[in-house]
């Protein structure tokens, strides 16, 4: 990531940042203040990143940022410029295929109302990245940053080990013989 020197109008820093969304190239002009929740929701179109506390506590607005969860609400759209970015937009495969995640999710009934859904698929696609074969206590620490208000967690822990499942036996799938 890098911060250029900012241009400056009358009374407002602008930055240029260009990051890779999903796997396409964006470029925007946007003011010092722009948060990448603003960016992503307002000039990206993408509503999946949800907007709540926007204090960085409870992590609806989780995107990821170089593989690593990020809370959008918290963080400057010019610290993103040269990193790739992506949503919940971004999990499924562009012929609709879903993710293991989104798979997991649905079979175990892992939301109810949806509204943290793309908060928790998004910091769990993360983990299963960082450690394929996570045990409960590892799930639970990585959702710990994440507020559900319907589905009492249980539901989320199954489904992310469902999603280990599925993404292993894809990968065992795929496995030369
Ligand atoms: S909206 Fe960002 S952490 Fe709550
Ligand atoms: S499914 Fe409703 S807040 Fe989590």
């Amino acid at each position: 990531m890098s911060l250029e020197s900012p241009e400056s109008s009358q009374e407002t820093f602008t930055h240029k940042v260009e990051f890779e969304l999903n796997g396409s190239p964006e470029r925007h002009s946007v003011p010092t203040s722009t948060t990448v929740l603003d960016l992503l929701r307002n000039s990206c179109s993408k509503q999946g990143v949800r907007a709540s506390c926007e204090r960085s506590v409870c992590g609806a607005c989780t995107v990821l940022v170089d593989d690593l969860p990020v809370a959008a609400c918290s963080t400057f759209a010019f610290d993103i410029d040269g990193a790739r970015v992506e949503t919940v937009e971004g999990l499924a495969a562009q012929d609709g295929t879903l993710s293991a995640q989104q798979q997991a999710f649905r079979e175990c009934g892992g939301f109810q109302c949806g509204f943290c859904t793309s908060g928790m698929l998004m910091v769990t696609t993360a983990l299963l990245r960082q450690n394929p074969q996570p045990d409960r206590e590892e799930i639970r620490d990585w959702i710990s940053s994440n507020t559900c208000r319907c589905t009492g967690y249980e539901m989320i822990l199954e489904s992310v080990e469902r999603a280990a499942e599925l993404a292993g036996a894809k990968q065992q799938d795929q496995a030369p013989e």
